[in-house]
């Protein structure tokens, strides 16, 4: 009776074990007082370590939250206003903050840019802008799971995995990408870009001089796109830091070359300033004709006009975005340091991380088999017996068996040192199970190895 995109909903990903994470949490949600056997959300890339600025800010301007502009009411203005080319002043904050973010090094006009209703429906767009179904997109590996959404399911546009490794801390190499460019020929299927996550969900690293130089090269001499998901660009926290794409084309001298043509960056609101229920995002292009056309598809999928404006209101306000990303680095840096040492405790290592909300964490060694059934093994025993809904790498498309995506910037202080808690009663109990007499030496060993692991590994 009902359409195959309706009825075929692996299509969507709604079967991951990412989400199917997120559901098992729904059942039985952890709370300190209520529900304090519950399982803790850590699979979910939310930042509620800056509210209070947020809030401050709001209470310190309420014109901005009553619909008015200097004491007078702007609410017919706002309730009527319905062009899709966006606030003129909103677009304006928005390219500034964007520069900002990315310490001045480059400017943003915003004629280039499109505004949608988060990165999800920016990132869909750009696929129905330069994609017809069937062709297909390189995107390293792991990359976030909400991409099977996203990028295929009503395009028809496929995703061809770039398989990136532990062995280089899951950099991105030019065999990486000329091994799926072919495997996509082999398959017939016409490559029309690459599309990155900088700085990565869900490693928590930014792109590197040497693979932005990479991507762009590539890119530039197949006469492809490259799609720079830059929506993490705001939880930078620590050295090295993200250079965006647009910032590669400035310094080599290409912005008005044809290649910057084909350079597409998705911007949003939902992680740098933690606002994911405001649905603000953007597509910035150089392109023309994709803006053109991506203006008209966001019709599909507008900003209200009062969130357009509260957020102009705020993102004018340069000293509020000033203390605002300074302290929330700060903040985030913190609550990673957290999680990190915490999971080094327990004799659990992390990916050296720079930005992002979650770790990568390395689970290989608590793995029955090493295969992706025993990485579903493992998961089933965090969600349901430890109580902690963290994201498998298979669920981020990960080539190795091990990996875990956790969330550090959704939950109280608090909440997290519950969570510790348990992984740490988790990981003695493992331990003593497979082999009592060894227990105490292999605490011993994973201390010792801790401390001289090669330096990529522990972000400390
Ligand atoms: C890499 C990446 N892109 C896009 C999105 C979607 O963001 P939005 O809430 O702006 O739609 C997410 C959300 O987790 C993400 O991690």
């Amino acid at each position: 009776m009902l359409s195959s995109k309706v009825t075929d909903c692996n299509a969507h990903g709604q079967d991951s074990t990412y989400f199917l994470g997120w559901e098992e949490y729904e059942k039985n949600p952890y709370d300190s007082v209520d529900n304090p056997n519950g399982i803790i959300q850590m699979g979910l890339a939310e930042n509620q370590l800056s509210f209070d600025i947020l809030q401050s800010w709001l209470d310190n301007n309420p014109d901005a939250t009553g619909f008015k502009k200097n004491g007078q009411s702007i609410f017919k203005q706002l309730a009527l206003f319905q062009d899709y080319n966006g606030l003129p002043s909103f677009k304006s904050a928005l390219v500034n903050f964007m520069s900002e973010i990315r310490g001045n090094a480059v400017t943003f006009d915003p004629n280039n840019l499109v505004l949608t209703a988060g990165a999800t429906s920016a990132n869909e767009t750009l696929m129905f802008c330069i994609a017809n179904p069937g062709d297909a997109f390189l995107v390293p590996t792991p990359y976030y799971p909400g991409f099977d959404r996203d990028l295929k399911w009503r395009t028809g546009a496929q995703i061809v995995p770039i398989h990136c490794s532990s062995s280089n801390s899951f950099r991105i190499t030019k065999s990486a990408l000329e091994d799926a460019y072919q495997k996509a020929q082999k398959q017939d299927l016409k490559v029309k870009g690459i599309l990155v996550t900088n700085p990565s969900n869900p490693l928590g690293t930014s792109l590197n001089s040497h693979e932005l130089d990479l991507l762009v090269n590539f890119v530039s001499t197949r006469n492809m796109h490259l799609v720079s998901d830059e929506v993490y660009s705001g939880t930078v926290y620590s050295s090295p830091n993200f250079t965006s794409v647009i910032e590669v084309l400035k310094n080599r001298n290409l912005v008005n070359t044809e290649v910057a043509n084909r350079v597409h960056i998705v911007c949003s609101l939902s992680k740098d300033l933690g606002l994911p229920g405001f649905r603000i995002g953007g597509i910035y292009s150089n392109n023309k004709d994709v803006v053109s056309a991506a203006t008209k598809m966001s019709s599909f999928g507008l900003i209200s006009s009062q969130t357009q404006y509260l957020m102009s209101e705020m993102l004018s306000d340069r000293k509020f975005t000033k203390t605002y990303l300074s302290e929330n680095s700060r903040r985030l840096k913190n609550r990673q340091e957290t999680l990190v040492k915490g999971l080094q405790k327990a004799g659990i290592r992390c990916l050296k991380s720079n930005a992002g909300l979650f770790c990568w964490v390395d689970m290989r060694h608590l793995l029955g088999s090493k295969t992706f059934e025993g990485e579903i093994e493992l998961w089933k025993k965090i969600v349901y017996d430890v109580r902690l809904n963290i994201s498998p790498g298979s669920s981020c498309h990960c080539s190795e068996p091990g990996w875990f995506r956790v969330c550090f910037a959704n939950m109280s202080e608090k909440t997290l040192a519950s969570a510790l808690q348990r992984v740490t009663s988790f990981v003695e109990s493992m331990s003593r199970k497979n082999n009592p007499s060894r227990h105490e030496q292999i605490r011993l060993s994973h201390a010792r190895r801790t401390k001289s692991l090669p330096k990529w590994v522990f972000a400390l």
